[in-house]
């Protein structure tokens, strides 16, 4: 698993610190004056007016992402005869948001890579009165770290030259020290920044194997593996135990695969849960390999599908995430391990199935697997523990990337507060969702002639995507407070987002996270 490279750590200034680079944060106001504060003063060794000087000296203007070296031990003007002193545009103050405070920090890791530091400080606005406006220091750090650490993420298991010649460079990152005010409050969140990082890097490296390498069963396997030594329970359902539990549906996606089916349960329960009856479910949709079965895909592209279990590994990655920072929740996770493949044995087009819900499928397209897995596993998980809220996380349409593309994930819900809940966490982790309806229409469109439920709509209805949560729908149970979220247009990147280039962007593990830390650990 892809882990953080380097250290992260909040302290006070001390000018004795063993560090290469200062880095020094500017926004400017309203009348594109520079913003200086006092412990910018303490730890550059310069006044607030020699920084200014230094600054116009060196055409630096704050603008997001300027970086400008104004000082140096080689240089005429020195205040610190051991470092090298760097000015970082962090832009407008008056603007500054989660988002553009996520880019300043994708733009730092630029600027760390590009001075080659391997022991950097880093002298942000915090605590002094600069911090942004709307947002407490808190959050203003927290998106800063995101950006920062997410953007130093890369995959490369299977590059073997890229990787010597990246070991054979140089200089690297070893740590990164922050100071500011309340250090207290600045260590916590440093500290829960790098478990949740932890968890998004789990969900990307998941994303990103090629579907060779990550069959249901060597899936499942690893994931047993991710979590020896911590505090999630990790239990294994087989086929042969699916099979008791008459998860039918569920085995009919992968019965076509030499590849055994498995379900993943992933149980956490935190140190101080007493006032939380019942469990969080989180259901992920974890098909290995999409080739649409006997509904065959298109060729050309064929290849995203190796994504089509970006659902499962965003559970996966949220309960390391919320085991790692100590989370006072009671969650259980499960993901539906599965690959839709083309054999003598796939199923057929109008083939019906029983559900374990009891209630009877007739599958009029192969290719509409996901929600066939996802209908068993939240069947199971909702019999089995009873919780009170449901999350379900799934690549399930193409529709919803005409809709929404690769910025927005699309949310739907039975629970008014729920779904207000979760586009507000999204919000503030600059994860961003957006609501869509649920209605009658939608759900009488799954009526089948022959078996209780299609898992097409008729055709000519449209709405692809909300078609498919009301197949959901059916298979949630009385009293449950659900979400689906379709997150098939923002698992790999199609976006522009500060924080991840290419590949996977790890969607789902920060919005889903602070949905839990906002509405379960108060
Ligand atoms: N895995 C696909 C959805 C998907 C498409 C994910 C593109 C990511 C990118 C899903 O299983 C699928 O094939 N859905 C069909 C449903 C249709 C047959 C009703 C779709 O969206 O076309
Ligand atoms: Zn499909
Ligand atoms: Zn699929």
């Amino acid at each position: 698993m892809t882990e953080l490279s380097f250290k992260i750590d909040v302290k006070d200034y001390d000018e004795n610190w063993d560090n290469d680079t200062t880095i020094v944060g500017v926004f400017f106001d309203k009348k594109k004056n520079l913003v200086f504060g006092d412990r910018q003063v303490e730890a550059t060794g310069f006044d607030k007016k020699e920084l200014k000087k230094l600054a116009e000296y060196h055409d630096f203007k704050g603008e997001a992402g300027q970086l400008k070296l104004v000082s140096s031990p080689f240089s005429a003007v020195v205040a610190d005869k051991k470092r090298k002193l760097y000015l970082l545009g962090l832009g407008d103050l008056s603007k500054a948001s989660v988002s553009l405070m996520e880019q300043a920090g994708d733009k730092a890791w630029g600027s760390l890579k590009a001075v080659a530091s391997k022991k950097a400080s880093f002298i942000l606005p915090l605590g002094l009165e600069t911090t942004p406006g709307s947002y407490s220091q808190s959050d203003f750090f927290e998106a800063f770290l995101f950006g920062l650490t997410l953007k130093s993420y890369s995959f490369d298991t299977y590059k073997t030259k890229d990787k010597k010649d990246d070991e054979d460079k140089a200089e690297k990152l070893e740590s990164l020290t922050f100071v500011g005010a309340e250090k207290k409050t600045l260590k916590a969140v440093a500290s829960d920044v790098q478990s949740i990082v932890s968890g998004v890097f789990t969900t990307r490296d998941f994303c990103n194997e090629p579907p060779n390498e990550l069959r249901p069963h060597l899936y499942a396997k690893a994931i047993k593996a991710l979590f020896k030594g911590t505090n999630v329970k990790v239990t294994l359902l087989n086929e042969k135990k699916l099979k008791d539990l008459k998860a039918n549906l569920f085995l009919s996606v992968g019965q076509a695969s030499d590849s055994e089916s498995h379900a993943v349960i992933l149980e956490y329960k935190g140190k101080n849960t007493k006032s939380q009856k019942q469990p969080i479910a989180f259901v992920g949709k974890g098909v290995t390999f999409d080739t649409g079965g006997n509904n065959i895909k298109p060729s050309n592209g064929m290849g995203e599908m190796k994504m089509d279990m970006g659902g499962s590994a965003v559970v996966v990655g949220l309960m390391r995430a919320l085991d790692a920072r100590k989370a006072n929740v009671h969650a259980v996770g499960i993901v539906g391990l599965v690959e839709n493949m083309v054999a003598g044995n796939a199923s057929r087009p109008s083939d019906v199935v029983k559900s374990m819900s009891g209630k009877t499928v007739e599958i009029n397209n192969t290719d509409a697997e996901g929600r066939l897995v996802l209908a068993d596993a939240m069947w199971h998980v909702q019999t089995k523990y009873k919780p009170s809220h449901m999350v379900d996380l799934a690549t399930l349409t193409g529709a919803v990337i005409h809709a929404l593309g690769g910025e927005y994930a699309a949310v739907f819900s039975n629970s008014d507060e729920m779904a207000s809940s979760i586009v507000y966490a999204g919000e503030q982790a600059n994860e961003p969702a957006w609501r869509m309806p649920l209605c009658e229409g939608y759900s009488e469109s799954l009526k089948s002639d022959t078996a209780d439920l299609s898992n097409i709509a008729k055709s000519g209805t449209g709405a692809g995507s909300a078609t498919a949560a009301s197949f959901l729908k059916e298979f949630v149970q009385e009293g449950v407070n659900w979400t689906h979220i379709d997150i098939a247009g923002t698992t790999m990147m199609k976006g522009k987002w500060a924080h991840v280039d290419k590949g996977a962007t790890g969607y789902g593990v920060r919005i889903l996270d602070r949905y839990v830390r906002n509405e379960f650990e108060k």
